[in-house]
Formats: structure tokens, sequence, C-alpha cells
């Protein structure tokens, strides 16, 4: 960090720096705090040496993600001290998100020199605090969950620069699954109400935003109140949004299986706008450990699911969260999460090794699994998922395909955009094309991304 130190320049306002690790729910968290911090004058930083506000907006999901946060915090010590030696201001540390939800006075006492704890439902109050914070050090604001409130106070504007934007619909989660922090971090499932969600998206819709994903750590169970004052499933909506000017693809992540109801399912068949990708985790294909994980799902349920999906949109790319070496796994029980894997054939996926989480019912179940049998089985999952995606991503070669063109690509006159089914798609043309959706011949295909040639008609 130090070697891009420099003497303290002239300069008026004070500078953000904003680090996210996690899931989507965070990098909108993100955003929504540097929204509230601008009109305090916080203009963004590119690096915490050039910043003298640092928010490190954290993630409790797996042990490794939490420990990251205190290694971090040691350097942004260590970099403060540099900076107050070399004439700039002294600079703020705020811990932001699920680690300072689950574990806020343990880093206070970790790491004296935190200024600031806010959890992911408190971080509307940052103002406040940032104000009693200049009297006196050590704030811990984390406890309540009211994400009412905080939508409430975060401003209508949002400073977006991009064609594709996250919108959180849905916070928190009921369903405890034995593994997972998120029920504790973030509180019990509550809904945005219909209105507040099409105000933000109209507003990004006006700034040139063209695909909306909208985010919820159960997105499908989302239920907020529409517009005739009752209760609106995730299905109405995604049908209201799409009817927003401008507003030409709409995503939402994450589902859990047992909410995926009929509505939305048909939405998926009837309903261009949406995009055919559904991000459906099932962690496992072994009925026993669905059990011990608390799914309240089988294997065989899933699978049939699936097909049902398959029928309402037969190219729908599917996705999902895999778990191994959950306590008492056995050889056998992960074969059948292979097995299921291998029916359902995956688009893409993310696997990790099960991780004891503290205060969860998981970690104190019996026979924990050996590190290297958990990372052998995590390989021989990853290596059968990447030979799907690079299936599933070579079968699109020869197909055209509408791609929003969302970014320059890394060499001169290339663009990258994204395709129906979320791979990124490399073409040829100039940076007056982004935003628009183009239809795009695929050509070739890698693990990760598309490449084609743009045809020239398309809109
Ligand atoms: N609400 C989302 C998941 C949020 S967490 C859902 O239900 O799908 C994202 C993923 O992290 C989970 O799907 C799971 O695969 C993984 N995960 C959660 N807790 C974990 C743990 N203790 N150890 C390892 N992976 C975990
Ligand atoms: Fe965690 Fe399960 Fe809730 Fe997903 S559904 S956030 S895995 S408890
Ligand atoms: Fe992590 Fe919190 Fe998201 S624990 S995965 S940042 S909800």
């Amino acid at each position: 960090m130090s070697t891009a130190l420099k003497p303290a320049p002239a300069r008026a306002g004070r500078r953000l720096f904003i680090k996210t690790y996690g899931c989507q729910m965070n990098v909108y968290d993100s955003e929504r705090m540097a929204d509230i911090l601008r009109p305090l004058g916080y203009g963004m930083a590119e690096t915490p040496e050039d910043a003298d506000f640092v928010v490190l907006n954290t993630c409790h999901i797996r042990e490794k993600a939490a420990e990251k946060v205190y290694s971090e915090l040691g350097r942004l010590k260590a970099l403060r001290e540099e900076r107050l030696a070399m004439g700039h201001p002294r600079m703020t540390i705020v811990v932001a998100g699920c680690v300072a939800q689950a574990e806020g006075e343990e880093i206070m006492r970790r790491q004296p020199a935190v200024d600031i704890v806010v959890g992911p439902q408190a971080y509307h109050q940052l103002p406040e605090l940032i104000v009693r914070q200049s009297r006196r050090t050590g704030e811990r604001l984390s406890a309540d969950f009211a994400p009412d409130a905080k939508f409430d106070a975060l401003p209508s504007v949002r400073a977006v620069d991009g064609v594709a934007a996250f919108v959180t619909v849905q916070e928190g989660c009921d369903k405890f699954c034995s593994f997972c922090v998120v029920p504790y971090t973030r509180g019990a499932e509550w809904s945005r109400p219909v209105a507040d969600i099409e105000a933000e998206v109209r507003a990004l819709a006006g700034r040139g935003v063209r695909e909306v994903t909208l985010l919820g750590q159960n997105v499908n169970a989302y239920n907020g109140v529409g517009h005739d004052g009752a209760p609106s499933s995730l299905a109405r909506l995604i049908e209201g949004l799409s009817q927003i000017e401008g507003v030409a693809r709409i995503r939402y992540t994450t589902s859990h299986p047992n909410d995926m109801s009929e509505d939305l399912i048909e939405a998926h068949g009837s309903n261009p706008v949406l995009m055919p990708y559904l991000h459906l985790p099932v962690q496992s294909g072994s009925d026993r450990v669905l059990r011990a994980m608390n799914r309240k799902h089988g294997a065989r349920s899933y699978i049939d699911l699936i097909a049902r999906i398959r029928r309402a949109r037969p190219d729908i790319a599917i996705s999902g969260d895999f778990i191994v070496g959950f306590p008492g796994e056995t050889e056998d029980e992960f074969e059948q999460t292979l097995a299921l894997v291998r029916e359902v054939r995956y688009a893409s996926a993310f696997s990790f090794i099960y991780s004891p989480r503290p205060g969860t019912p998981a970690a104190t179940m019996g026979r924990q699994i050996e590190p290297e049998v958990a990372r052998e089985r995590l390989h021989r999952l990853q290596a059968l998922l990447a030979e799907q995606q690079k299936a599933f991503n070579a079968d699109q070669i020869g197909r055209t395909l509408p791609v929003l063109l969302e970014k320059p690509g890394r060499h001169e006159g290339q663009l990258v955009g994204r395709s129906p089914y979320l791979q990124g798609v490399v073409c040829e043309g100039d940076a007056g094309l982004i935003g628009r959706i183009v239809d795009v011949r695929i050509e070739g295909s890698s693990l990760n991304s598309l490449r084609g040639q743009r045809l020239e008609h398309g809109g």
C-alpha cells in the first residue's frame, strides 16, 4: 500500500473508498453508501491510499471471507499512520456488512483502529455516525434489523454509470439452512413495496440502464405490497417492471427451489423481457444431506422442478450453488451430487467447501469432513461443472444472440456485452454502441466467454 502514497495535495472535499466483499447485495449496498455520502461532499477515491474515509463492506458466509477483513484492517491501520505522517487528514475506518452485524464487538476488540461498525440494515445512519464520531471513536451500530427504515432513508438518486444495474427488492432470509449465517446477519425476510421499486427502476432507466437484476437472499419469496394494497408476487413485480420504457432485460437472483411459484415459471415462458437464466442453488444431490441442511426439498423434486422450468423455457440457462464436505457427507452421498449435476446440466455454478460458521446448527454436527477429502471432492465437482459450462458455451457457436453491449473490451475497437444467458460476449464495435442490444453471430467460445461477429441490423 505505502508505495502509492504521495504527500497530501491541496483539495476540497473528502474522498471515499469502498471495498466490497461477498454477494451482489453487498455490491448494491456499497453503491447506496456512496449515494448517501455524496451529498456530504464525499467523492470517490480510486485507492485506499487516496481516501480519507474507507469502508470495508464485508461478508460472513465462509470463514475465509470473514478472516480477510482482519488482515485488511491491519493494513489500513498502518496506512492511516503513514498518511498522517505525510500530512494527510486522519483516515476514518468503517466496517460495514455481514461481519459487522455478526461480530461487531469482536471487530472493535481485535482491531481498535476501527472507527465505526455498521450492519447491513443500518448504513443509512452513516451521516449521523460520522458526526458523532468526530467527537468520540469506536461506535457500533448493527443490532437492529429495520430494512424499511433503511430504504426510506436512502436518496432516490443513484449515480449509476453503466447500462446494467442491481436493485435490491427483498432482504433477509427465514429459511435457516443449517450451514448458513445469512438469517443471522441480514435478519428476517422483508420485501420492498412495488411502487418504491418501480420508482427506482424508472429513475435508472432514465439514466440509460437497460438491464436490471432484482436482488434478494430469497428473491423468489418476494411479497411486497402491490398497487392494490395486497402482496405482489415476484412474477407480478417483474410484469410491471417490464412495462417501464427503456427496460429491455430483467433478471433476478437468488432463488430457493421451494419458492419457485407457478406464475414465475410461466413468466419465463411468456415474458420476453425476463432473461432465460436462472440461478437455483441445490447445494447437494443427497436427500440425507439435504435433510441435514434443512433445505426442505429433495434431489428428485429439484430435478423435476428444473424439468418444469425447461418446459416453459427450453433454452433457459441453469446455474447453481453446491457445498461439498457437509458434516457426515459420505463418498456415496457426494457421488449423488455428481449424478444430479449430470442430470441437470448446468450453464454455470459456484461450489464451495463447507465452512463451519459459529452459531449455526451444522457447526456442531457430528463428523466434520477431513479438509483433504473435501478438497478432493471440490476438484472433482468443479471439473464436471467446468466441462458443462464449456459445453453450454460451445453450444452457442453458430447461433445469433442479442447482446447488450456494456463496455469497451481489452483491445482497441472491441466491446464486451452480455448474452441473454449471462455469458460475456466480445465483439467488434465502437464505444457509441454501448447500451445497445445488437445481434452477434457467435464464432468462438471458452470457459468464461463467447466471441462473435456483430451483424449490422439489430437495435
Ligand atoms: N440465499 C442464497 C445463498 C446465499 S449464500 C441461496 O439460498 O441460494 C451463497 C452460497 O454460499 C450458498 O448457496 C451456499 O452454496 C454457500 N454457502 C453458504 N453458507 C456456507 C457455508 N457455511 N460453507 C460453505 N458454503 C456456504
Ligand atoms: Fe442461507 Fe439457506 Fe437462506 Fe440461502 S436460503 S440465505 S442458503 S439460509
Ligand atoms: Fe456474504 Fe452477507 Fe452476502 S454473508 S453472501 S455479504 S448476505
